[in-house]
């Protein structure tokens, strides 16, 4: 069963209680959170406080995308709060093991996310203690961007390898989603889509999140 995961960033922030809402009612499996510091990406978007007010207007589960150069500093945190999926950048973080066995301590869905440029070999040694893995098909820090196709090939490798591995691993894909590329995604081994200017650009957004599915 895919996951469609629409992403606040493109949502109308004067008021989110309602966004989240009809998110909800959508149909939607899980509200994908881009938290951005103005370091690792050349945008800044909310923090905790913001995210435990979307957690308790939300009914389906929080996806929180840690774009930020320090993503040590927010995990127990965002654990506390109850999200359940967790992914910080590779490019960030020394201590990658550390981090995931943390997240997973506390019940928590732990992943990591690669930008477009970095292999996906390099997260090989650690699939089997993932629970998913965030493969960007944009470069982080926008919405509204174009796909990049390069995605393709790393999903595939990604997806062949954790066969064997990790069977239960989830691969989330993000940037540039749409129901002309969701077909071929999915074919390629994608379980999670993420998508933001797609869902938000028309009222419909059940109609968005089923034409996606
Ligand atoms: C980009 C974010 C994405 C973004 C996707 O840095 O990680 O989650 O919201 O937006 P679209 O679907 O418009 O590319
Ligand atoms: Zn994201």
């Amino acid at each position: 069963m895919i996951k469609i995961a629409p992403s606040i960033l493109s949502a109308d922030f004067s008021n989110l209680e309602k966004e989240i809402k009809a998110i909800d009612d959508a149909g939607a499996d899980i509200l994908h959170l881009d938290v951005m510091d103005g370091h690792f990406v050349p945008n800044l978007t909310f923090g905790i406080p913001i995210i435990r007010q979307i957690k308790n207007a939300a009914k389906i589960p929080l996806d929180v995308h840690l774009m930020v150069t320090n993503p040590e500093n927010y995990l127990e945190i965002l654990c506390d709060l109850g999200v359940e999926y967790i992914s910080f950048h590779q490019e960030t973080v020394f201590h990658l093991h550390r981090q995931v066995s943390l997240i997973r301590s506390k019940n928590a869905k732990a992943g990591i996310a690669l930008n477009p440029a970095t292999p996906v070999n390099t997260i090989f040694p650690l699939v089997p203690e993932l629970d998913f893995v965030l493969l960007m098909s944009v470069n982080p820090g926008f919405g509204g961007q174009k796909f990049l196709p390069l995605v393709y090939d790393k999903i595939g490798k990604l997806r062949d390898f954790s066969k064997k591995e990790n069977p239960n691993l989830e691969i989330e894909i993000d940037g540039g989603v749409n129901n002309e590329n969701a077909g071929k995604l999915v074919k390629t081994g994608a379980d999670i889509l993420v998508a933001g200017s797609y869902i938000f650009q028309q009222k419909n957004y059940k109609k968005q999140v089923d034409s996606l599915r």
